[in-house]
């Protein structure tokens, strides 16, 4: 199980400013999280979720501890051999979408796709992986609209599309729903509910316990530490997640029940 794991914290600590003034963010994070798996992060505000998924997705570096992406230690890494991993192996999908409003919803799309190192994908490639990615996720009709002429929900879906254009091993969002209706956020989550039945590994953070309760796993975080991790708490047995799902949960379910009572791990600081 753990050879197929995607990402490996093994004590992760985030400290922001240095020497009296420093603030730990992170204390000691241990996370495994295996190919396929949708994962759910929930806490309350402040308690590091952005943090983590920032260092999941490698836009930012631990301060202590390492990170297993894929195999490859990228705790180390510098800062252009880190965006490399970040461009070929992660898709982010953020609450404010973060499409670029001069470029089209296909432009959007195509952007990552001429930022992997050595790629050198043509451009009527580049515009035909577009179209069916925009297609895929039901924007066919919206390739020349700009994101100012489009929805909350259909400028998120958008960004499903762009976060797969090459391919990720992990796609990271952070509160995909959180700025959208209930019937837009619902669309996302059936989009997001289908790249995991269709293999993707998933990582998403919530403020919202309805969803949470429909993901087969959700780490609970606070004041950057993992408080508890494994099944949602009130998830309905026959939530609509996939038979994929149980069985995967059910492996490990011992290993995932991981309780902490909050400052009593042992850990230094
Ligand atoms: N660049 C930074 N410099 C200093 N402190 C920071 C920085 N980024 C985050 N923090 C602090 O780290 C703590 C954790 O922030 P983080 O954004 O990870 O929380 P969060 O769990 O994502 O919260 P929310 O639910 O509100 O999004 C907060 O107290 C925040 O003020
Ligand atoms: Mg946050």
């Amino acid at each position: 199980m753990s050879g197929d794991a995607i990402v490996r914290l093994e004590a992760i600590g985030k400290d922001y400013g240095a020497g009296a003034a420093a603030l730990t963010v992170l204390r000691s994070v241990d996370l495994t999280i295996g190919r396929g798996e949708f994962v759910g992060i929930v806490g309350a505000s402040g308690s590091g979720k952005t943090t983590m998924m920032n260092i999941l997705g490698c836009l930012d570096r631990p301060t202590r501890g390492r990170y297993v992406l894929a195999g490859e230690d990228v705790s180390t890494l510098d800062d252009d051999r880190l965006s490399d991993v970040r461009n070929r192996s992660i898709g982010f999908v953020f609450q404010s979408f973060q499409l670029i409003p001069e470029l089209t919803v296909r432009e959007n799309v195509e952007l990552p796709l001429g930022y992997v190192r050595g790629a050198r994908i043509t451009r009527s490639k580049r515009h035909a992986r577009a179209v069916e990615l925009l297609t895929s996720v039901g924007l066919g009709h919206r390739l020349t609209h700009r994101p100012a002429q489009l929805s909350g929900g259909e400028c998120q879906r958008v960004a499903v599309a762009r976060a797969l254009a090459n391919e990720p091993a992990l796609i990271l969002a952070d509160e995909p729903t959180g700025n959208l209706d209930t019937k837009s956020g619902e669309d996302v989550m059936q989009l997001l509910f289908g790249l995991h039945a269709a293999g993707r590994t998933i990582v998403m953070v919530t403020h919202n316990p309805e969803i949470a309760a429909r993901l087969p796993r959700v780490v609970e975080m606070r004041d950057g530490e993992v408080l508890r991790d494994g099944a949602p708490h009130g998830a309905r047995e026959s939530a609509s997640v996939g038979a994929n799902d149980e069985g995967r949960a059910g492996a490990r379910s011992d290993a995932h029940e991981v309780r902490r009572a909050s400052g009593t791990t042992g850990e230094a600081r």
